[in-house]
């Protein structure tokens, strides 16, 4: 995006303020980037190097000491009055000036509240934090993602500034001094898996999904013509489901979707997962040829993006032999990125996976080619209004 004046960005917020009003989709997020667009413009250089270098690193530091010390919860339980960072020392045993600094760039950073002299409140954001889903979002990305990101500039130096491509050799082996891939340092790293399982339950919380209005068809596309005369019948796979937020959605926002759904991942991760009466929750490795014939629709949501074609290639012909023609469909829930203005939650995702996969985000072409090596032809791709994931539908070819 082309660097605008504060002048014409605070017009343009005007007008998306309007539509925010107005409940039209796409706006909030409109809105965001928007107000992002005029900090930039309003913001010193010398301001800009002091928030990246120090104020949000400080921010992200502080978070992940809140979440041990279990900061959020105590201010949570204060409710409107707010703690004192004295007695916030002593519920923690943390150390009462350390406990006032950290509130304090806490509270400047629109983290928590400030309810009084030295005294702290809780806000809607911090109490977010409480929940398990968020609290491992900020573990994860600390512990995990952190180092990794903190070593690139180093590690590309060290390799010449060669584009890394291995899963076992990239910044992410770097920064944790392993050899092993991402997931498999994920699995022999407890309680590391289970952390990233729930975040992954939580980064996309409010944003668009592909089961929403106007954006995937469900009914027309899935439930019209679905097979289930044997009572039996399968409506679709999460291939790589996590814990089955996607398929708790699904069944949410569609009650009255027929047939059954099925989670896949690994054993580790099935294991503390329940589906509460709305799917059943299988291990299942998806390298090796995929158990449920027939199934109405194959879905994989983030998987392909953490693999090298070759791999997303292997992936995807498990699927192909118990694919009924004509019936069963792929649906792939994949960032596309645009040929240009690309947005933060896109080029962020592509960085992320860069770092810790040595993988990047795809262009619709790059997702068309893995397709058709893998024996599949795209039927159509749904998007969604500032949304920054896709649906594409695919059939056997
Ligand atoms: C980026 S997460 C996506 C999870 C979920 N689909 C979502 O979008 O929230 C990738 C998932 O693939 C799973 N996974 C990694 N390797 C796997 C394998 N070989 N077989 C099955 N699942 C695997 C991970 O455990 C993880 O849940």
């Amino acid at each position: 995006m082309s660097s605008s004046t504060p002048e014409v960005i605070l017009e343009q917020l005007q007008a998306a303020g309007s539509a925010f009003a107005e409940n039209k989709p796409g706006a909030r997020e409109q809105l965001l980037n928007l107000g992002y667009s005029l900090v930039s413009s309003l913001q010193l250089p010398s301001e800009a190097i002091q928030r990246m270098g120090w104020a949000e690193p400080a921010r992200a530091a502080h978070c992940r000491i809140a979440v041990e010390l279990k900061i959020f919860e105590h201010l949570k339980e204060s409710g409107e009055r707010g703690i004192s960072a004295k007695d916030l020392a002593t519920k923690t045993g943390a150390d009462e000036v350390l406990i006032a600094r950290t509130l304090k760039h806490l509270a400047a950073m629109n983290v928590v509240a400030e309810s009084g002299i030295d005294k702290y409140a809780a806000t809607r954001l911090s109490d977010a934090f409480t929940e398990p889903r968020y609290r491992d979002g900020i573990v994860y990305t600390h512990d995990v993602a952190g180092p990794s990101f903190h070593g690139l500039p180093e590690y590309l130096k060290s390799i010449k500034y060669a584009l890394p491509t291995k899963l076992t050799d990239g910044p992410f082996q770097a920064a944790h001094k392993t050899q092993l891939p991402f997931f498999a340092w994920l699995d022999q790293n407890p309680p590391y898996l289970q952390i990233f399982s729930n975040y992954m339950g939580a980064y996309r919380a409010g944003k668009p999904s592909w089961v929403d209005p106007g954006f995937y068809p469900v009914s027309e596309r899935l439930t019209t013509g679905f097979d289930g005369s044997d009572g039996n019948g399968v409506m679709l796979v999460d291939v790589g489901g996590g814990r089955g937020h996607d398929l708790q959605e699904l069944k949410e926002k569609h009650p009255s979707l027929p047939g059954r759904l099925i989670l896949q991942d690994q054993a580790d991760v099935i294991s503390t997962v329940s589906g509460e009466g709305v799917f059943e929750a299988t291990t299942h490795d998806f390298f090796t040829l995929q158990p449920v014939k027939n199934a109405r629709a194959y879905y994989l949501h983030s998987v392909l993006h953490d693999w090298g074609d070759d791999d997303c290639v292997r992936i995807l012909e498990q699927l192909r032999p118990v694919m009924k023609p004509g019936y069963s469909k792929l649906l792939i829930n994949e960032i596309i990125v645009p040929g240009r203005d690309a947005t933060w939650p896109v080029t962020s995702m592509d960085q992320l996976v860069f770092v810790l996969g040595a993988m990047g985000e795809r262009m619709e072409l790059s997702w068309e080619n893995i397709l058709k090596r893998a024996g599949f032809k795209v039927t159509h791709v749904y998007s969604y209004e500032m949304g920054s994931e896709s649906l594409i539908e695919a059939e056997l070819a």
